[in-house]
């Protein structure tokens, strides 16, 4: 797990525990101010603790008594409390801390170990973290249209607009279903038809329901991969680990990255690992599968070509098309 995501995680959770506090601090304001006895009891119910540290101190074990008498006192201003809010037609929780989490009352921890909240936000950022430069925040189905693609067909051919269509309409359901059992998956096309856009609406919308997902540009991934494999890597980041712990990992413009032979390893691994691990991998790619075949070798092609679901992307370049229609 990378150490900026942690830090930036539990500084997340740590806003979402004062703003709890913070807006339960302003009800209590607005109550006390309408109702005068609610703040009398405040004061008389924040003082409990102190009574009864007082007492087991001066009395040790004879102080029983004392302590029920206090609890009992303490019950009471609580019901005296609830009742004024009722008849003043507050709920009767009104005055309670709600918190984000209800589990961990954002702390982030339950128990000692990482709460999901936490876990979440984590992955979040992970992802954040690898795709820093990217635009994952505009890429969402909402914002992909098909309005770009041609509907002339050739002879009995589908339409662009309709092959993307059916491409569109695969990941919108892949994502909606997204499992640990979902296949891989290769997207194949020329630059500008929408390889990227619609992979990180699929990344968003497996992160929304609460899977991790992994977005890297293969350049990217590659270098920090071979960063790490000779020691000069951040420290406490294990790239390796985070690729095969994601859900998902989406490596995008396989084939930008050099040419050597630590990558074309490197990809056979990672394309293995994840396979024996039963888990997806979405690549998109401007090569064709015979330049793939080529380059990685045939063991990597047929593994990809036999067990993912192959995408081959259609059309005009459409940052081209928002190019000249200012729509970028
Ligand atoms: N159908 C679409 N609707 C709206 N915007 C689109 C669509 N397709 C692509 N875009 C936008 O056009 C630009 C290029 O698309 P994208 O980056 O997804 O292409 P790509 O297939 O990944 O290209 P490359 O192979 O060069 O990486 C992006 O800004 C993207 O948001
Ligand atoms: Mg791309
Ligand atoms: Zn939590």
């Amino acid at each position: 797990m990378a150490i900026e995501s942690f830090k930036l995680a539990v500084k997340e959770i740590e806003k979402r525990r004062q703003n709890a506090l913070f807006e339960a601090n302003n009800r209590n304001d607005e109550v006390c101010a309408k109702i005068y006895r609610i703040k009398e009891l405040n004061i008389l119910l924040s003082q409990t603790g102190l009574q009864l540290s007082r007492v087991i101190f001066s009395q040790g074990k004879n102080a029983k008594a004392a302590i029920d008498r206090i609890m009992a006192e303490n019950l009471k201003n609580q019901k005296e409390l609830e009742v004024l809010l009722t008849l003043n037609n507050y709920p009767k929780d009104y005055l309670d801390i709600q918190y984000f989490c209800k589990k961990c009352e954002d702390s982030g921890y339950v128990n000692g170990r990482k709460c999901e909240c936490l876990k979440q936000q984590v992955t979040k950022y992970n992802v954040l973290e690898f795709n820093s430069a990217n635009k994952i925040d505009t890429s969402s189905f909402d914002t992909f249209s098909l309005k770009y693609y041609s509907d002339m067909r050739v002879e009995n051919a589908k339409s662009c607009k309709e092959t993307m269509s059916e491409i569109f309409s695969f990941c919108k359901q892949y994502a909606a279903m997204f499992n640990k059992n979902s296949p891989s998956v290769l997207m194949l096309g020329d630059t500008g038809l929408g390889k990227t856009h619609l992979s990180l609406a699929i990344a968003r919308t497996v992160m929304q329901n609460g899977f991790s997902a992994l977005y890297s540009s293969a350049p990217d991934l590659f270098r920090r991969l071979q960063n790490e494999y000779y020691g000069k890597g951040e420290q406490g980041v294990d790239t390796m680990e985070t690729v095969l712990k994601a859900d998902l990992v989406i490596i995008d413009d396989l084939g930008a990255e050099m040419e050597n032979q630590f990558n074309i390893s490197t990809l056979y691994n990672l394309i293995n690992m994840r396979l024996n691990a039963n888990k997806p991998i979405i690549i998109s790619t401007n090569l064709t599968l015979k330049q793939i075949e080529n380059r990685y070798t045939d063991r990597v092609a047929s593994r990809i070509m036999t067990l993912y679901k192959c995408l081959k992307f259609v059309g005009k370049d459409v940052r081209q098309i928002k190019l000249k229609n200012n729509e970028l």
